[in-house]
C-alpha cells in the first residue's frame, strides 16, 4: 500500500505570529500515530518557527518553492541547502501559481505580468533533480488549464508536463517521489474536479510514469489532488484508487479542516 499524503499549502499566507498558532494547531488536534503523512509548507520566513513546532510530531515540512543554484547572486532566491537547513524535507515544484497559469486574471493584468515567477517545464526538471540532489522529495504540481480542457487537451498537457518533470531521474528516485494533479481552474475557485474525473487524470500521470520509467516505480510514486479540496468532497476524492492524497490550499489555513482531511485519507486509505 502506498502511504497516502496529505499536504497544506499555506501559500502567501500567515505571518510568523499567525503560522505559529496554525501548526500548534495542527499539532494540537492530530491524533498520532498517523496513518498518512501530513506536511506543512508555510512561506520562507514562517518554516524554522512552523519546524521547531511540529519536530516531535509526525508532521513533515514543505517549502512552496526553491531555485536550484547552490548558491551565490541570485537576489530574492532560496537554495536547497536552506531548506534542509531550516528542517524541510519536502518542497512543491511547478505550482501552475509559480508556472504562471493564474485560474484568473486580475483586471489590468497583462500576459507579461502573468509570468513575473517564470517556472516552465524545463526549470521544473532542473528545481526536481536540485531537490533529489539535497534529500527533499519533490512535490511537482502538472494541470491544464480550463481551455485547455475544453479542448480536450488535458490529458496530453498533463502527460508532457510529467515526462519533462522526469527527465534524467532514475527509477529509484521517481518511485519516491510525489505528484499533485492540480487542475487550474479548480484551485482557490471552490469548483472540484469531480472524485472520478481526477482520478482518471491521477490515472495518466501514473501510466505516464510507468511508460516513461518503469511500472514498478509508477505504482510506488504517490499522486495527490489539488484543487478545492474540503472536508465536504474529502471522501469521494479519497476513495479513488489512484488518488493517494491532497495538496491542500485554503483548507489548509484552519487547523481544524486540515486535520479533518487528514482524518479522512487515514479512515479511507488505511481502512
Ligand atoms: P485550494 O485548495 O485553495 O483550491 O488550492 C489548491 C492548491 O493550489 C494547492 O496547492
Amino acid at each position: 500500500m502506498r502511504t497516502p499524503i496529505i499536504a497544506g499549502n499555506w501559500k502567501m499566507n500567515c505571518t510568523l505570529d499567525e503560522a505559529q498558532a496554525l501548526a500548534s494547531g495542527v499539532v494540537a488536534e492530530l491524533e498520532e500515530p498517523l496513518c498518512t503523512q501530513v506536511v506543512v509548507c508555510p512561506p520562507f520566513p514562517c518554516l524554522e518557527a512552523v519546524h521547531q513546532i511540529i519536530a516531535t510530531s509526525g508532521v513533515a515540512l514543505g517549502a512552496q518553492n526553491m531555485f536550484w543554484r547552490e548558491s551565490g547572486a541570485y537576489t530574492g532566491e532560496v537554495s536547497p541547502a536552506m531548506l534542509t537547513s531550516v528542517g524541510c524535507q519536502y518542497v512543491i515544484i511547478g505550482h501552475s501559481e509559480r508556472r504562471g497559469r493564474f485560474g484568473t486574471v486580475e483586471e489590468g493584468m497583462t500576459e507579461g505580468l502573468l509570468k513575473v515567477f517564470g517556472d516552465n517545464d524545463e526549470t521544473v526538471n532542473i528545481k526536481v533533480k536540485a531537490a533529489f540532489k539535497h534529500d527533499l522529495t519533490p512535490i511537482v504540481c502538472v494541470g491544464e488549464l480550463l481551455a485547455e480542457r475544453e479542448k480536450g487537451l488535458t490529458d496530453a498537457v498533463v502527460r508532457d508536463q510529467v515526462f519533462a518533470a522526469l527527465e534524467g531521474l532514475d527509477a529509484a528516485q521517481v518511485a519516491t517521489m510525489v505528484f499533485a494533479y492540480e487542475p487550474v481552474w479548480a484551485i482557490g475557485t471552490g469548483e472540484v474536479c469531480e472524485a472520478e474525473e481526477a482520478d482518471r487524470v491521477c490515472k495518466v500521470i501514473r501510466q505516464a510514469v510507468g511508460s516513461k520509467v518503469s511500472e514498478e516505480a509508477a505504482q510506488a510514486m504517490r499522486v495527490q489532488y489539488g484543487g478545492s479540496v474540503k472536508p465536504d468532497n474529502v471522501e469521494g476524492l479519497m476513495r479513488q484508487p489512484d488518488i493517494d492524497g491532497g495538496l491542500v490550499g485554503g483548507a489548509s489555513l484552519k487547523a481544524g479542516d486540515f486535520v479533518t482531511l487528514v482524518e479522512a485519507a487515514g479512515r479511507i486509505k488505511c481502512g
